[in-house]
């Protein structure tokens, strides 16, 4: 098992970038200066970690779309370039060069694997695809149509129940921790498929690749033996990478907020699931093959879609669209255009009329001053259930899917916020806007 490579020195930690610069505020006639942190990619900050203990003020930020929560080695994004950096390795190489075992190991380790290791994180990932007969019995008890989502969170919160060991190491087991549940939450995903279905399960095989298992334990049956497409492998692969990590989107957040109490890694992930599910999030993919299909059934006007998304007394979103820090284009969404070609290419599927609509609805959005003003571009959930969809995924599985490639982030984030020696519980402040001090009035006296 490799060592955990954390070197505490080596760790960079916020207080090793505070620079020379300085800002200064005006509070009560009083100037207060306040350090600048400048990241290891030139991104500013004000320190206002000692703001109210010297001030008494504190900041409000609501959505926190100018507030960092910490120090990061994980990720880096350049919403203004459309750059996505996985520990210093740009996502398109990543995504064009390597499995999403590697990219996994990358992100919890902080380096991309050699071959001995790598082979070693996927024994232990064939080690751990087994689920516990017991939690088996689990699918028999959700109801039919049970949202997948909600099946995989209460799963996955329900492995610490079997796994109660490993909850107490968390810095020492992080090899097995890791292991153990992404190849857990592949099985979970693919067992909740076929239980929706009503079929037989399939179970993990050891002798095929951590895709390529997923795609057999989903479509394998015993009248009609699946087999295995590399194209398909290598398109989820892709996939799984391009949604293995983002810094501190929502559900990200929530892991290091829920995990900020110690809560053991399970849990904590399990509550990223449930956050990942929004609409405006990871649910946002399903929600726009459902938008393309309503649109393609309808005879394709996609224009009163268009028309609904900039009407400000409609709270339809253009979904697909827009990100909180991709100002211009989303690099995700631009190697997942280029993927749906090849991999329908690849199927044999000469044309796809959801593709199609999606192309020309970018087309039109990208000229639409609308759009243009509010710098809304295609996101990663733009084109990707277009190839989830080519591969036989249903729509209800797709934010499933981005939960399993998001997960090698989750567990690094949860485990680099665990390590870290300042860290300490999430609280955040508010300003109060409520009744001042009131007398108390008995219930027989009340109007
Ligand atoms: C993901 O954070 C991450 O990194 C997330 C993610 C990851 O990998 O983890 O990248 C994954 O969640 C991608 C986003 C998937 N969601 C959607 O596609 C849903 C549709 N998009 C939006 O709801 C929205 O763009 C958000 C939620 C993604 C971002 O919202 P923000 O940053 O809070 O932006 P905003 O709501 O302040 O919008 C600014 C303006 C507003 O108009 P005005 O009030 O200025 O007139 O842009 C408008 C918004 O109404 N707007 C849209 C729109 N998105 C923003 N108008 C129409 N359609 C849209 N999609």
């Amino acid at each position: 098992m490799s060592e955990w490579k954390v070197n505490k020195k080596d760790e960079a930690m916020l207080n090793n970038f505070v620079s020379d610069q300085k800002a200064q505020v005006i509070l009560d006639g009083k100037t207060y200066t306040l350090p600048v942190i400048i990241g290891s990619e030139g991104e500013k900050a004000i320190d206002i970690r000692t703001l109210r203990a010297e001030t008494g003020y504190v900041t409000i930020d609501s959505g926190y779309m100018n507030t960092g929560s910490c120090g990061s080695n994980i990720t880096y994004l350049d919403g203004e370039q459309g750059i996505l950096n996985y520990r210093g390795y740009g996502i398109e190489e990543l995504a064009n060069n390597c499995s999403f075992v590697e990219v996994a190991f990358l992100l919890v380790h902080g380096s991309l694997p050699t071959q001995s290791e790598l082979s070693n994180f996927s024994r232990l990932l064939g080690r751990f695809a087994l689920l516990h007969e017991d939690m088996i019995h689990f699918f028999d008890h959700f109801p039919p149509y049970s949202p997948p989502m909600s099946i995989l969170s209460s799963m996955v919160n329900s492995l610490c129940n079997f796994y109660p060991e490993m909850t107490e190491n968390p810095v020492e087991d992080i090899d097995l921790m890791s292991a153990r549940l992404l190849s857990k939450i592949r099985t979970i995903a693919a067992f909740s498929y076929r239980k929706s279905l009503g079929q037989p399960l399939v179970y993990p095989r050891h002798d095929l690749s951590y895709c390529a298992n997923f795609l057999n334990m989903m479509f394998d049956s015993p009248v009609r033996p699946y087999e295995v497409n590399q194209n398909v492998v290598a398109a989820l692969n892709k996939l799984l990478i391009l949604h293995a990590d983002h810094e501190q989107n929502c559900s990200t957040s929530t892991v290091r907020l829920v995990g900020s109490a110690r809560v053991n890694l399970y849990a904590s992930i399990s509550a990223g699931i449930n956050a990942l599910w929004g609409p405006l999030h990871g649910g946002a993919n399903e929600a726009v093959i459902e938008m393309l299909e309503e649109i393609y059934q309808s005879g394709g006007d996609y224009m009163k879609y268009l028309d609904k998304a900039k009407d400000r007394n409609d709270p339809f979103r253009l979904v697909g669209f827009g990100h909180r820090v991709y100002k211009s284009h989303d690099p995700r969404s631009r190697i997942i255009k280029a993927a749906c070609d090849q991999v329908l290419a690849a199927l044999g599927i000469s044309s796809d009329p959801l593709l199609d609509i999606a192309r020309e609805i970018e087309e039109v959005v990208l000229s639409d001053s609308y759009f243009v003003e509010r710098n809304l571009y295609p996101n990663v959930d733009f084109y990707s259930g277009i190839i989830y969809r080519a591969l036989g995924i249903p729509n209800n599985m797709f934010t499933v899917m981005f939960a399993l490639g998001r997960l090698p982030g989750w567990i690094a984030h949860w485990k680099e916020m665990w390590d870290d020696p300042n860290w300490r519980i999430g609280r955040p402040r508010q300003i109060y806007t409520g009744p001042t001090r009131r007398p108390f009035v008995p219930i027989d006296e009340r109007e």
